[in-house]
C-alpha cells in the first residue's frame, strides 16, 4: 500500500481527494494549520470511508515540524494543496501569499530532497493564464497571472521545473484547476467558506439558503451569449479523482502540467438558473458593475489528460448543483 502526504488535506478540494484515496487503498497522512479548515472534517472523512488517515496539526512553514512529520513517515509521494487562495486578499497582503505559498512550498520540497521523496502532485490554477490571447486554454498558453495569488502558483510551478532538471529522478506534476464547485454525494463534506464567500458557487448556495438576500452578478454587459462571465465549473470529485490519475499514470521523471476542467463554458446566469433547478426555488440576483480582474470567458482544453492521464471530469452542472444542496441540507456535525 502506498503512503502519501497531503498538505491541506482538511480543505475543500483535500478533503474530497483524501476520501478518493483512502478509497482506493492509499494510506494518508495529512498536514493542515486549520487556518482555513476545520479539524472535525478528519472524523467526517473517517465516517464516509471507514478508514483512518492520520492527521498533524501544523504549518508548512515550521520546517522543524515538516521535517518531523517526514521523518516519522515513509511517503512515496506529495500531493500538496496547502495554500491561501484568496485572490482580492492576496492584492491586499502579497507578501503573506508569497511566504505562505511559495516559501511554504520550499520548505516542503527541502523536506522531500531530505528524505528522498521524488514525486509530487501540485494544486496549480487556471489564474496562471491571466486573460488568453484564445480559448480553448492548452497548457502551452503563456503565464501571465493578474494577481498576486496567481503570481504564487507561477513561482511554485518555475521551481518544480527547476526542481525536476537538476534532480533527474524528481517527478513533478502541476494540476490546473479550473473552477472546482461541487460536494461528496454523501453530503458531508463540500465548500464552506468561513467568511463571506469570494466565489459564484457558495454564494449562490448562500443565498439559495438565505443567508444572503441576493446573489450581485458582476456584469451582464461581456461579450458572452448572456452578457454575463463564463468559467470552466468542474465538479470536485472529479478534481480529486484527477490527482489520483496523476499520481497512477505519470511513471516519467520530469515536470508536467495539466490542465482540470471539464471543456465547457457556463455563464453566471446558466450556473445560478441550475441551482435555482436544484434546490427548486428561484435565487434573487441583482446586476452589478463588473469586479475588478475578472476576465468574460475561461474555459479549458483538457486532451492532454484525456491522453496522458486518461482522465476527464464525468460530472455535469446539474450534478453538481444537485450535490451542493444535498451538502447544504445535510446536518453538520
Ligand atoms: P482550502 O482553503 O479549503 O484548503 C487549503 C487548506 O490548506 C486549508 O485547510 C488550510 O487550512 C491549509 N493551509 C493553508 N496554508 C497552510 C500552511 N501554511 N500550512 C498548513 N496548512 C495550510 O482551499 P481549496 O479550495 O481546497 O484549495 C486547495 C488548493 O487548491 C490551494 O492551493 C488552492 O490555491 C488551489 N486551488 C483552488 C481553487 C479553488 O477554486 N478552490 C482553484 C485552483 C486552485
Ligand atoms: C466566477 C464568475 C464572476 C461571484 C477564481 C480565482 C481563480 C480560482 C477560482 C483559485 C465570474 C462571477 C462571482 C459573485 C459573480 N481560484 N461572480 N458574483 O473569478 O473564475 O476564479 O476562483 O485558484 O484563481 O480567480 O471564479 O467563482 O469568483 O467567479 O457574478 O458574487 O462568477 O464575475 O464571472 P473566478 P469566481
Amino acid at each position: 500500500m502506498k503512503k502519501l502526504l497531503l498538505t491541506g488535506g482538511l480543505g475543500y478540494i483535500g478533503s474530497h481527494t483524501c476520501v478518493e484515496l483512502l478509497e482506493k487503498g492509499y494510506e494518508v497522512v495529512i498536514i493542515d494549520n486549520l487556518c482555513n479548515s476545520d479539524a472535525k472534517v478528519k472524523n467526517v472523512i473517517e465516517k464516509i470511508t471507514g478508514k483512518s488517515v492520520e492527521f498533524f496539526k501544523g504549518d508548512i512553514l515550521n520546517s522543524k515540524f515538516v521535517d518531523k512529520v517526514f521523518a516519522e513517515n515513509k511517503f512515496d509521494a506529495v500531493i500538496h494543496l496547502a495554500g491561501l487562495k484568496a485572490v482580492g486578499e492576496s492584492v491586499q497582503k502579497p507578501l503573506m501569499y508569497y511566504e505562505n505559498n511559495v516559501c511554504g512550498s520550499v520548505i516542503l520540497l527541502k523536506a522531500m530532497q531530505k528524505h528522498g521523496v521524488k514525486k509530487i502532485v501540485f494544486s496549480s490554477s487556471a489564474c496562471v493564464y491571466g486573460n488568453p490571447a484564445s480559448l480553448p486554454i492548452f497548457e502551452d498558453f503563456p503565464l501571465a497571472p493578474t494577481n498576486p495569488y496567481g503570481q504564487t502558483k507561477v513561482a511554485i510551478e518555475k521551481m518544480l521545473e527547476d526542481l525536476c532538471t537538476a534532480d533527474k529522478d524528481f517527478t513533478a506534476v502541476s494540476l490546473r484547476y479550473f473552477n472546482p464547485i461541487g460536494a461528496h454525494q454523501s453530503g458531508l463534506i463540500g465548500e464552506n467558506p468561513k467568511d463571506i464567500p469570494n466565489n459564484l458557487a457558495p454564494y449562490i448556495a448562500q443565498t439559495a439558503a438565505g443567508i444572503r438576500p441576493y446573489l450581485s452578478i458582476f456584469g451582464n454587459d461581456w461579450k458572452t451569449a448572456d452578457g454575463t462571465g463564463v468559467r470552466d465549473y468542474i465538479h470536485v470529485v472529479d478534481l480529486a479523482v484527477g490527482h489520483m490519475a496523476a499520481l497512477e499514470r505519470i511513471k516519467n521523471s520530469g515536470y508536467h502540467v495539466f490542465n482540470l476542467g471539464t471543456g465547457n463554458g457556463v455563464s453566471v446566469l446558466e450556473l445560478l438558473h441550475a441551482y435555482e433547478k436544484a434546490c427548486g426555488k428561484e435565487i434573487p440576483y441583482k446586476f452589478v458593475p463588473r469586479r475588478d480582474g475578472d476576465i468574460a470567458i475561461c474555459y479549458a482544453d483538457c486532451g492532454k489528460a484525456k491522453q496522458q492521464l486518461k482522465w476527464t471530469a464525468k460530472l455535469n452542472v446539474d450534478q453538481m448543483c444537485q450535490s451542493m444542496v444535498t451538502y447544504t441540507k445535510a446536518p453538520r456535525q
